[in-house]
């Protein structure tokens, strides 16, 4: 499979999970496993732009595809725009639901470029934070619309 632009080659179990093959065998320690069984959202990457939840899919069914991580956001040692305005706006406090509320919020964004309030509180309905109360997560999202729409902000993957 592709990840984050990096081509790479197993052979894995039959059981092994994307999550754990992306953690053990790769290293990519970003993506995070809480319930391991679809509920808090923790696991959220994307495979082939969609996000999955990535305890919920076998890493051979990823064979052939692209997936990506929030490894993948940032460049060259800088945060992404989406990044940036969670750090500009205190939108996490642990940090450990936060990998999967940016890929979760990637390619959604790309759909809603002026969300509201509302909106943004459903698209992340199914990632669980246990600190924030959720507010600031979402001021974080408006600065970042806002900036973007402001042509200050792109979007990355
Ligand atoms: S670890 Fe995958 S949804 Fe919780
Ligand atoms: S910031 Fe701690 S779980 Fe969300």
């Amino acid at each position: 499979m592709t990840v984050n632009g990096t081509r790479h080659q197993r052979a894995v179990e039959p059981r092994l999970l994307l999550s754990d093959f992306l953690r053990h065998d790769l290293g990519l320690t970003g993506t995070h496993v809480g319930c391991e069984h679809g509920v808090c959202g923790a696991c959220t990457v994307l495979l082939d732009g969609a996000a999955v939840r990535s305890c919920l899919v076998f890493a051979v069914q990823a064979d052939g595809r692209s997936v990506d991580t929030v490894e993948g956001l940032g460049r060259n040692g800088e945060l992404d725009p989406l990044q940036t305005a969670f750090h500009d706006a205190h939108g996490l406090q642990c940090g450990f639901c936060t990998p999967g509320i940016l890929m979760t919020l990637v390619p959604w964004l790309e759909e809603h470029p002026s969300p509201t309030d509302t909106e943004i509180r459903e698209a992340i309905s199914g990632n669980l934070c246990r600190c924030t109360g959720y507010a600031n997560i979402v001021k974080a999202v408006q600065l970042f619309a806002g900036r973007r729409n402001d042509g200050k902000a792109g979007l990355s993957p």
